[in-house]
């Protein structure tokens, strides 16, 4: 019977499968994704990450449409996360899950910045995938900014006054985009309605549409190989197909993603603060989030440095050097035959991956 049985079923199978493809074309789909090839060498344990930034930002998905059934941006937002956090089943869960995937994501996404640039990934013919990847941390950090208002507790409310500094000291527009993204002169139920607009459909809709660029980049043209490891001859380079081997891979690594976030969101769950009284005078030690860290810390020193707004300027002046620079790796750092600059790129990828812990550890030394 047992034979007879799967027969049919692999019959019924197959027919299924036909009647889809001939429909969608499966074929060519699963032909796309099994072309690619994934280097295999010392440093592929690099290339998880961003597959892991991907499914820390699934989980900001999922977990951020079921925390919309309950909260109401507004007068109301308050309210509304007390009563997820305290009186709806799992609500604390679902909560504490969004806020510290939220903060792995973008510490997955630092990590896959780096690597990638070491990996010196953004030469030709990849700059592009550089380009789209800023895009997309850009995007991470005002998701994380834009979501850390929305409870609108203490700690949110003077946490997004001191982050919106940041943008303040851009002379000349500073003041107008402040007032522009705040809705007024000061953070306020307006300001949360024009965050949560930007936190569920403008970002996100811009995020997708970015990243479904960025994976069809590294689709068509496979994962780099370092430069160590492109001088070796062709006989001793060894690959595996992505799809089904790599992915396989991949799905571990989500797992072990996905254990790292239940452990932390479930013994550490995410915290409600006294609701926020915007007449209050700030509680000691306000800071942003740790990731708009360097950026204040920088602020802050060049303040004392050089009083009244030639800190700020040359502090943004710094920054916005620094960004560019960054930005615009893939157009002086094209190849290895330039050896001294392709040195110094590396360089630069030390400095500022020292200079961001730094200043970070610098930043929370002195809240
Ligand atoms: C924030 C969300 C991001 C997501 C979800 C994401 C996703 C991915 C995925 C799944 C891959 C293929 C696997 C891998 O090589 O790791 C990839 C590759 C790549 N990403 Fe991202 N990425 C993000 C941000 C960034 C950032 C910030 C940069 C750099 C500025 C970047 C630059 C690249 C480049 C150049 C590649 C090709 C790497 C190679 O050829 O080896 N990505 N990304």
């Amino acid at each position: 019977m047992g034979k007879s049985t799967s027969l049919v079923r692999d019959a019924a199978e197959s027919r299924m499968y036909e009647w889809v493809d001939e429909r969608l074309g499966l074929d060519e789909i699963i032909e796309f994704a099994s072309k690619k090839d994934v280097p295999q060498h010392r440093h592929s344990f690099w290339y998880y990450w961003g597959g892991i930034t991907l499914f820390l930002f699934l989980v900001q998905l999922v977990s951020g449409i079921l925390l919309l059934v309950y909260y109401r941006p507004g007068a109301e937002a308050y309210d509304s996360v007390r009563q997820i956090t305290y009186d709806i089943e799992f609500g604390w869960l679902v909560r504490s899950a969004h806020s510290w995937s939220a903060n792995l994501m973008v510490l997955a996404a630092f990590v896959h910045m780096f690597s990638v640039f070491f990996m010196k990934a953004y030469r030709k013919p990849r700059e592009f995938g550089w380009w789209s990847g800023l895009a997309l941390l850009g995007m991470t950090m005002v998701f994380g900014f834009s979501g850390y208002l929305l409870p609108m507790d203490e700690l949110a409310f003077f946490a997004t006054k001191v982050g919106l500094e940041i943008p303040a000291s851009i002379p000349g527009v500073g003041a107008v985009i402040v007032t522009l993204v705040q809705g007024g002169d000061n953070v306020t139920s307006v300001t949360i309605q024009r965050f949560f607009a930007l936190h569920v459909v403008i970002l996100p809709l811009l995020f997708i549409g970015t990243l479904a660029f960025h994976l069809w980049l590294v689709q068509r043209h496979g994962n780099a190989v370092p430069p160590g490891e492109e001088s070796k001859p062709e006989s001793e380079r060894r690959t595996i197909p992505f799809f089904p081997n790599f992915f396989a891979k991949d799905l571990a690594m989500w797992l072990m993603t996905l254990n790292v976030l239940a452990i932390l969101a479930s013994l550490y769950p995410w915290q409600l603060g006294v609701q926020a009284d915007p007449a209050a005078p700030a509680p000691e030690g306000i800071h942003p989030e740790w990731y708009f860290m360097s950026q204040f810390q920088v602020l802050k020193v060049f303040g004392r440095w050089f009083p009244g707004v030639t800190g700020e300027i040359v502090g943004i002046l710094l920054f916005t050097v620094g960004g560019l620079m960054w930005a615009l790796i893939p157009l002086y750092d094209k190849d290895n035959r330039l050896a001294m600059r392709a040195r110094n790129a590396t360089w630069f990828g030390f400095a500022a991956l020292i200079g961001l812990i730094v200043l970070t550890i610098w930043g929370y030394a002195e809240v």
